[in-house]
């Protein structure tokens, strides 16, 4: 997708966070955006931005997959078509794998995971019809490699990075392109609207701080990823990492692949202890 001008895009998430920046993006540079989330009273905030006329704003459960087919029906009504769709959508959840209950796990793989498949097998149809068209799939930095106290988050995004890798090498031959997105820490509200039953130190008492942690960690603003994301959009990249964060962790677990964990979790507990004082 070399440019933005006139392509219909769709950004499920689109809400808060890097959905929310991805729609001013994406509106900025000409396309004519469907925006969807769970969240109303927040998604019809993106009016804000003014262009009514190229924006589609609908109340959308991405875990939904009916709900998601019946989505892409309402955008070709609106729009005649659609060049592209970003399944960006997602919550977080700090648990201790041991004492994890299973509700809790089905709970962010029918988000994190199964709501990336529906937006996949709901759009792919008509992106096929299209010239040029683009799949984006959020991934994580927790798709590369996993941390404590998230299991069922970092065995989701390991999931989307899988089916994303596998499906950009089946749809090779086709004018869609499949872009897989590992973000580092961003300044979202993820870690805010999270359920956190376990704090990531192991001790009770910081349970209440995971949030709050998180936040004072996060170093990437949701603009920046935005503009990260959209770049890879037009350079059709497989991989889109964002944040040094993201670059560095990278870069040790492909070195220590099976013990980057014991590299990294006395590094992260110093990190952890210093960051909590602050919070
Ligand atoms: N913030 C980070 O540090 C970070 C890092 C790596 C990956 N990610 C991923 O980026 C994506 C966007 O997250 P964000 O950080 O902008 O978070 P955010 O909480 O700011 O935004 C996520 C949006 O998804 C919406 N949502 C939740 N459940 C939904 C559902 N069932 N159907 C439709 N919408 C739903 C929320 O209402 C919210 O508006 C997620 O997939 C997340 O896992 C975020």
């Amino acid at each position: 997708m070399k440019n933005f001008k006139n392509k219909v895009i769709a950004v499920t998430g689109a809400a808060s966070g890097i959905g929310r920046a991805l729609v001013e993006g994406l509106l900025a540079g000409g396309a004519r955006v469907a925006a969807s989330d769970v969240d109303d009273a927040n998604l019809q905030r993106l009016r804000e931005f003014g262009v009514a006329a190229d924006l589609l704003l609908s109340k959308v459960d991405v875990s939904d997959q009916a709900a998601m087919q019946r989505w892409v029906v309402e955008i070709k009504g609106h729009f005649g078509a659609v060049d592209g769709v970003i399944n960006n959508a997602g919550v977080a959840l700090s648990c201790h794998a041991a004492d994890q209950p299973r509700a809790q796990m089905e709970w962010l793989f029918n988000i994190n995971y199964w709501g990336v498949i529906n937006g996949v097998e709901a759009f792919l149809p008509e992106l096929l019809r299209r010239p040029e068209a683009c799949i984006v799939n959020i991934s994580s930095l927790f798709g590369l490699m996993s941390v404590p106290s998230q299991s069922a988050y970092n065995a989701a995004k390991f999931a989307v990075r899988g089916y994303s890798e596998s499906l950009r090498q089946d749809l090779r031959n086709t004018s869609v392109s499949v872009v897989t997105v590992h973000p580092g820490g961003i300044q979202t509200n993820i870690a805010n609207n999270g359920r956190h039953l376990h704090s990531i130190t192991g001790k009770a008492e910081d349970r209440e701080k995971t949030a709050a942690l998180f936040n004072s960690i996060a170093a990437t603003s949701p603009e920046q990823a935005a503009k990260k994301i959209m770049r890879g959009m037009q350079k059709s990249k497989a991989r889109v990492l964002i944040g040094s964060d993201a670059w560095l962790l990278d870069k040790i677990q492909r070195l220590f692949p099976a013990c980057y964990d014991r590299l990294l979790v006395p590094v992260m507990n110093i990190g952890t202890r210093m960051a909590l004082k602050r919070v």
